[in-house]
């Protein structure tokens, strides 16, 4: 591309945009984070705690829910390489972008899939997050079952989300947008019970930054 835009006014016109994209996506990004500071919910800070909550996350890397792609790019940034999925194509375009502000889009595939029937092969990944999705997902315990059933022996699975603070800032910021935030999924003391009846499971939890984390380990 970087070629053809020198001599291609189409090229050149289309790479203008996308660069032109990418930096609105980013002051979107950076004024929703700003918002959410004032209500007490350090964005960033929440990311690495739940990012870094079972220490070196060994590749292969999946990250479910990706929405608008803060876990996913930090995850990259970290120098991963890793699959991403989400059922919402708006977000992953977003997502695609926040990616691309930080040169790290290369590291990042993205697809198209719900959560409970995403398509790979067992035991497909070593290391599975997923970072305030859980309320989202219709069919939590669905969704669990198919991460554990992606999971490598050996392999670590992140559940995070918010706790009652987190939440009620991200409430009152969608308030302010004229949205609304509904929960639907299960909590993460829901999704931690279940994971007690999950074969080879030696589930942990660890609070900060707002974040309640669900650590699930398999056993070899
Ligand atoms: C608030 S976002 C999560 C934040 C995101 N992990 C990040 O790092 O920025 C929640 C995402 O979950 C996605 N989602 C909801 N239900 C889903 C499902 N069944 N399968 C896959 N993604 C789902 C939504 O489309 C949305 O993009």
């Amino acid at each position: 591309m970087r070629v053809l835009e020198r001599v291609c006014p189409f090229c050149w016109a289309y790479d203008r945009r996308r660069r032109e994209s990418v930096r609105a996506n980013f002051e979107h990004c950076a004024s929703r984070r700003e918002a959410l500071l004032k209500l007490g919910y350090d964005q960033e800070a929440a990311v690495r705690f739940v990012t870094g909550s079972a220490g070196y996350l060994e590749g292969p890397i999946l990250d479910v829910g990706t929405g608008a792609g803060h876990c996913a790019v930090a995850i990259a940034k970290l120098g991963h390489s890793l699959m991403t999925i989400d059922t919402d194509g708006a977000q992953i375009g977003k997502a695609k972008l926040f990616a691309e502000h930080y040169g790290v889009v290369d590291k990042i595939v993205f697809r198209k899939r719900p959560a409970d029937a995403m398509g790979f092969a067992p035991a497909s990944f070593a290391s599975i997050i997923s970072y305030n999705a859980l309320h989202h997902f219709e069919k939590p315990y669905e969704v669990i079952d198919e991460l554990w059933r992606l999971l490598r022996p050996g392999g670590v699975l992140i559940v995070s989300d918010l706790d009652e603070t987190g939440f009620a800032a991200v409430e009152k910021m969608h308030v302010a947008e004229g949205k609304t935030h509904p929960r639907l999924g299960a909590t993460v003391t829901e999704a931690a019970a279940h994971a007690g009846a999950l074969q080879g499971c030696s589930a942990s939890r660890r609070q900060g930054a707002h974040q309640d984390v669900l650590i699930m380990r398999k056993s070899t």
